[in-house]
């Protein structure tokens, strides 16, 4: 179920147009207390929201942090995966897995900008990608977070969003089922231009 915070519920909710008007937007998700991994992991197994993650990042530059990349399996597919390292090399942009590599948030985003691929620029973590980002004053534009209902226990944190940079306009909620473990809300917040 859709709940909307400060303006009209469109008929369908065109989400990918909506990303696309923001320049830096960040793609997390977190538990009650916070959590967001545990060992170099997910702390859960979410389809709903893995989904949702791969629907909204398809076509744009997606930057991680060096530890969430030698999480994955693999690049992710369709996407400019940039990754945040001073360990790693970029090989003059010429990795053969495809992946730029980037030593610090500023030449990440903008080898995004020159990418020629869609908009927004996500960050997707990890923790310490994030909190980076988010004490970058003014660099993110839109939050996108998944809030799953429980109390996780792990060793990565998201931190608490501050009410007066930031406006929840829209959230989604999912219900747990044989597939998912827990109950989720998905929610979109939108920097403030003028913080109160
Ligand atoms: N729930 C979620 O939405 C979500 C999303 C993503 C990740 N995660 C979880 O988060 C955990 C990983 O997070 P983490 O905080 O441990 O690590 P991380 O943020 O993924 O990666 C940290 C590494 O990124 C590089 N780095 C960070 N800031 C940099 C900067 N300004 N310039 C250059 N390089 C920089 C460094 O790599 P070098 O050491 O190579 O220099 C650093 O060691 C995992 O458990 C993962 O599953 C959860």
């Amino acid at each position: 179920m859709a709940i909307l915070f400060g303006m009209d519920e469109p008929q369908d909710f065109d989400f990918r147009s909506f990303h696309a008007l923001y320049r830096v937007a960040m793609i997390v998700a977190c538990s009650e207390n916070g959590v967001i991994g545990v060992d170099g992991d997910l702390p859960w197994h979410l389809p709903v929201d893995l989904k949702h993650f791969m629907r909204s990042t398809k076509g744009c530059s997606v930057i991680m942090g060096r530890k969430t990349f030698e999480s994955l399996d693999r690049p992710l597919p369709n996407r400019l995966n940039i990754v945040l390292s001073r360990s790693m090399s970029d090989e003059g942009g010429k990795r053969s897995d495809g992946v730029r590599v980037a030593p610090s948030i500023e030449d990440a985003i903008a080898i995004g900008e020159v990418s020629g691929m869609e908009s927004p620029i996500w960050i997707a973590g990890g923790g310490d990608v994030y909190r980076q980002a988010l004490d970058r004053a003014g660099l993110v534009d839109l939050i996108v977070r998944t809030r799953v209902h429980a109390q996780v226990a792990g060793d990565t944190v998201f931190p608490e969003l501050d009410d007066r940079r930031w406006d929840r306009v829209r959230c989604e909620d999912f219900q747990a089922d044989e597939k998912h473990t827990h109950s989720m809300r998905i929610e979109w917040w939108v920097r403030r231009s003028v913080e109160d």
